[in-house]
């Protein structure tokens, strides 16, 4: 049986992959500083797969505690590494702590992927890395514009970081650029539990219509797009765990053309915020009183994904529609409540 280490394996998108993984036949180890997550997630796999996870709560950014799990398992055949900060709005207050973090736990593991010679990377990147569009639908050939944010800086480095070492080792590697993930696990089990006020769309959707939060605002709505709101990709979150499973049986039959592969991960449809309100309202069954407020700084205008390449050499595309999304999101919601 495969070994997977999965970093930040306690978060949204790592947990889901674990589901996932597990649903493959992969044993997986987790590590996780829990800084942005709790073990909450954890129980909530073993709930949907039966299986307890190998946790290791530790820092990667400190290498002499990262290197006790490399000691118990140096017989990983590959890693997944999505623990990172993520909070656009807050790397820009917080820009050092966001390159330490984001930079230093990558190479901290890269350190270790070369000592135990681990032939598989994944990497959790973003459309972000894209910075605002010329045109959409993007492909991995659109040109890296100058990253909006300390955020999406760190993506840039870290894809550039892989790059080189890949090209000198030999380690195959592919970076996964992500559109918007959104949704729940349909089980309700599993889903986003992002800590504080959300800055993201569909949980901020979700925690207004339960009464978590006070108050929804549409971050503008005078863009130059078909009803003045910003355009995204959702992709069901389902539907990005199933990618990381793909990524990684593609590197182990060894159909990888370079060391180092990018893929755009959407579902290629492009949704403005008032329609995916709508999404919502047709889901839940109730209404979504917004207020329209100002732009949000660091928006683009549009983001969509062409998932081709994927599609082709991954064998992966998207399942879960808008309204799925929306649906397993709110039910999510609804048992957060009831489980509180
Ligand atoms: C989507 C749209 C908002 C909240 C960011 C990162 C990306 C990834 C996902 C990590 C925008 C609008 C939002 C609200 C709103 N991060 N909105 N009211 O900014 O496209 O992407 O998060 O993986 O790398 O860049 O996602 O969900 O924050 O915003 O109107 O209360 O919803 O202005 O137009 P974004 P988002």
């Amino acid at each position: 049986m495969k070994k997977i280490l999965v970093s930040g394996g306690a978060g949204y998108i790592g947990s889901h992959t674990i589901v996932d993984l597990l649903s493959r036949g992969y044993e997986v180890i987790c590590a996780d500083n829990f800084s942005r997550s709790t073990p909450h997630s954890l129980e909530g796999i073993s709930q949907i797969t039966g299986r307890q996870i190998i946790r290791y709560t530790v820092d990667l950014c400190d290498a002499a505690a990262t290197a006790l799990l490399f000691q118990d398992h140096p017989d990983l055949s590959g890693i997944i590494h999505f623990a990172a900060f993520k909070a656009v709005g807050e790397s820009v207050e917080e820009p050092l702590r966001y390159y330490r973090n984001n930079l230093g736990s990558l190479m901290t593991l890269l350190h270790f992927t070369e000592k135990y010679k681990i032939p598989h990377f994944i990497f959790s990147s973003s459309c972000t890395v894209y910075g605002e569009p010329d045109h959409c639908p993007l492909d991995e050939q659109a040109p890296l514009k100058t990253a909006q944010s300390p955020y999406g800086a760190t993506k840039q480095m870290c894809e550039r970081i892989l790059q080189d070492v890949s090209a000198r080792t030999g380690m195959k590697t592919i970076l996964l650029r992500y559109f918007n993930p959104a949704g729940a696990h349909p089980s309700g089990l599993l889903g986003e539990l992002p800590l504080g006020k959300p800055q993201n769309l569909v949980p901020a959707i979700t925690q207004f219509a339960i009464g978590k939060i006070k108050g929804f605002e549409v971050h503008g709505t005078d863009y130059p797009t078909r009803d003045g709101s910003c355009i995204r990709d959702y992709i069901h979150i389902m539907d990005l765990a199933r990618a990381h499973t793909l990524a990684l049986e593609y590197l182990e039959k060894n159909r990888n053309g370079e060391s180092c592969e990018i893929f755009n991960l959407g579902s290629g449809q492009g949704t403005t915020v008032l329609e995916a309100i709508h999404a919502f309202e047709q889901a839940s069954g109730r209404p979504l009183p917004y207020q329209a407020g100002p732009r949000r700084p660091g928006d683009v205008i549009a983001a969509y994904a062409d998932y081709s390449r994927a599609k082709k050499l991954l064998g992966w595309e998207p399942r879960f529609s808008l309204l799925q999304i929306m649906e397993d999101a709110w039910r999510w919601e609804k048992n957060l409540v009831k489980n509180v």
